[in-house]
């Protein structure tokens, strides 16, 4: 079984103990050789930096990056491992970017938000035009999870229109995240406006979850759009 030909993963919870993800480097370990297995050569792995939560700085992100770097080549598992962030759309989030405070991107300046699943921060329209004028790349990471996104046409119109990138979960294509999110998951490969595609790999579950969804006809169809992934 073989990803192909995805040879990028731009979403991920990968550095130990520093949030939801994996919480050992051994954890991590078991992971990333299945991810090379599948086709993987790159790892940006992302995790969260949501105020109250995970309370991460670029500094924490890159030390528990290298350590989890070090390990991979040791363990002899041929995969390039960079980082960022998938920053918590907040109030805090909205002040660093007023403050010209210099965010955790990748690529070519893609900066990765989530928000909240049942209603978007009231100035999420803001924060992205903010971002967009500071000559960040926003990726809005797995839409098709947001309840609030599922209701609004209105709305999902606007972020294709304002050139947000739309970062898919693989494993919503598996159900993972239940029928309605793979359904919306679904909708958006029909539209083709996914650009971006991740494992948002926390634990050894998501890749299980991701073996099913390469074997799903929606991940043909998705392979057929352009994506982005194989440039980063
Ligand atoms: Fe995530």
């Amino acid at each position: 079984m073989n990803v192909s030909p995805l040879k990028v993963d731009v979403h991920s919870h990968l550095v130990p103990a520093i949030d939801d993800g994996i919480q050992s480097i051994e954890q991590g370990l078991e992971i990333l050789a299945e991810m090379e297995a599948l086709g993987y050569e790159k790892v940006i792995t992302t995790p969260h930096t949501f105020p109250g939560s995970f309370d991460n700085t670029p500094e924490i992100i890159l030390e528990g990056l290298e350590k989890m770097k070090a390990a991979t080549q040791e363990a002899g598992i041929n995969i390039t491992m960079e980082a960022a962030t998938e920053y918590y759309m907040d109030d805090v989030f909205l002040k660093m970017l007023e403050d010209d405070e210099p965010l955790m991107t990748f690529g070519n300046n893609y900066v990765l938000f989530e928000t909240g699943f049942m209603s978007p921060p009231p100035f999420m329209k803001e924060a992205i035009f903010l971002m967009n004028i500071k000559g960040y790349k926003p990726v809005y990471a797995h839409p098709e999870r947001y309840e609030y996104l599922i209701q609004d046409k209105q709305l999902l119109e606007e972020m294709i229109d304002r050139d947000v990138v739309f970062q898919m979960n693989l494993g919503s294509l598996a159900g993972a995240y239940g029928k309605p999110v793979q359904k919306f998951a679904e909708k958006l490969i029909d539209q083709k406006v996914v650009r971006l595609v991740g494992t948002d790999c926390h634990h050894i579950g998501h890749i299980d979850a991701l073996k099913k969804t390469i074997q799903s006809k929606y991940f043909q169809k998705l392979m057929q759009l352009e994506l982005l992934n194989n440039t980063l």
